[in-house]
């Protein structure tokens, strides 16, 4: 899985921009999936199953946009002011390294402050592409970039960047090869837009109109010194979230993945997060509403260019996954 998971995470496509990571994805599940097919904002849908005596229409569903920049000015110099395309935190830039999507790299450099206790605004920040003048700069205004970040990895903890949520993608791509004899109509949504407000699984959604829906991605950690107060590790099992800041998971999804993990013997987490959330808001308020949920891969250093999770976690979300998928659902 590592191999895959480098190959996603390496892969270049902000938020709206997600073709080429579509096609990279395309790729890996052509041999898995029983149908695929890509939808007006993007997305990119695997069905797998059909719909059985037993079964479910159940929607899964992994954001594959990620981060980043978005040029809004060239000077005379051929320095590029930018904005962000999702939550990116100006400390996590100055000294960086980005890329844009047509391949051109740079890297960030700010303007002299004077106080240099205080953090750099987005306002102060630039970046250089090498270029003498405005002429020569390669870059257009409204061209979009992600950050610049080998895939590392250490053992048992991987560091990428866009690891949220190349690391959802991986997983469902994990548990496509690893389904057996599915009682369900399973949906695999690889979603496009989530970073800017959780935009293309909103019509995907719609469209579906599922029985329940899952999304899997990042959640944050309360294990690095000083950190937020939040009773998630890495290495202790995938998360179950119970609450995030924009939904309260269905409690009979909740209990039906933690009766499944303690019947499976995997670990995992109950998960409060206190701010962000995922692809699972809009499932749970798509048309007159959907039974929801999500699987968290626990992440440290959250939309940084350094996003590290645990290779176990991983492993064992796709095991919970395969045994939530590949018997019938029983919630009430
Ligand atoms: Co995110
Ligand atoms: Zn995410």
């Amino acid at each position: 899985m590592k191999p895959l998971l480098q190959k996603l995470t390496e892969t270049f496509s902000p938020s709206g921009y997600e073709t080429t990571i579509r096609e990279v994805i395309r790729e890996e599940i052509k041999p898995l999936a029983d149908e695929i097919r890509v939808d007006v904002l993007g997305n990119l849908i695997a069905r797998k199953g059909n719909p059985g005596k037993n079964g479910k229409k159940i929607m899964l569903a992994a954001h594959m946009d990620e981060i980043g920049l978005i040029a809004t000015h060239i000077d005379d110099n051929g320095f590029i002011r930018f904005t962000t395309l999702g939550r990116v935190r100006p400390h996590t830039l100055l000294g960086g390294r980005i890329r844009f999507a047509a391949g051109i790299p740079g890297v960030i450099g700010g303007e002299r402050i004077s106080d240099t206790t205080k953090a750099y605004t987005i306002e102060q920040l630039f970046i250089d592409v090498g270029a003498a003048n405005r002429k020569a700069c390669p870059v257009k205004v409204g061209d979009v970039a992600a950050f610049e970040r080998p895939f590392l990895d250490l053992g048992s903890r991987l560091v990428a960047k866009a690891m949220d949520d190349r690391i959802g993608c991986a997983v469902l791509i994990e548990v496509l090869r690893g389904l057996k004899n599915t009682p369900h109509e399973l949906y695999f949504v690889f979603s496009t837009q989530e970073e800017v407000g959780i935009r293309g699984v909103t019509g995907a959604a719609f469209g579906l109109d599922p029985d329940l829906g899952l999304a899997i991605d990042v959640t944050g950690t309360g294990d690095t010194p000083k950190g937020s107060k939040m009773e998630v590790s890495l290495g202790k099992g995938p998360a179950v979230k119970v609450k995030d800041a924009g939904m309260i998971a269905d409690p009979r999804i909740v209990d039906w993945m933690i009766r499944t993990a303690e019947k499976a013997e995997l670990p995992y987490q109950r998960e409060v997060l206190e701010g962000g959330t995922t692809d699972a808001r809009a499932m749970q308020l798509a048309r007159s509403g959907v039974p929801a949920g999500c699987l968290s891969i626990p992440c440290r250093y959250v939309h940084s260019p350094s996003e590290m999770v645990d290779y176990n976690d991983v492993q064992n979300a796709v095991k919970l996954l395969l045994a939530l998928l590949n018997t019938p659902v029983e919630i009430s």
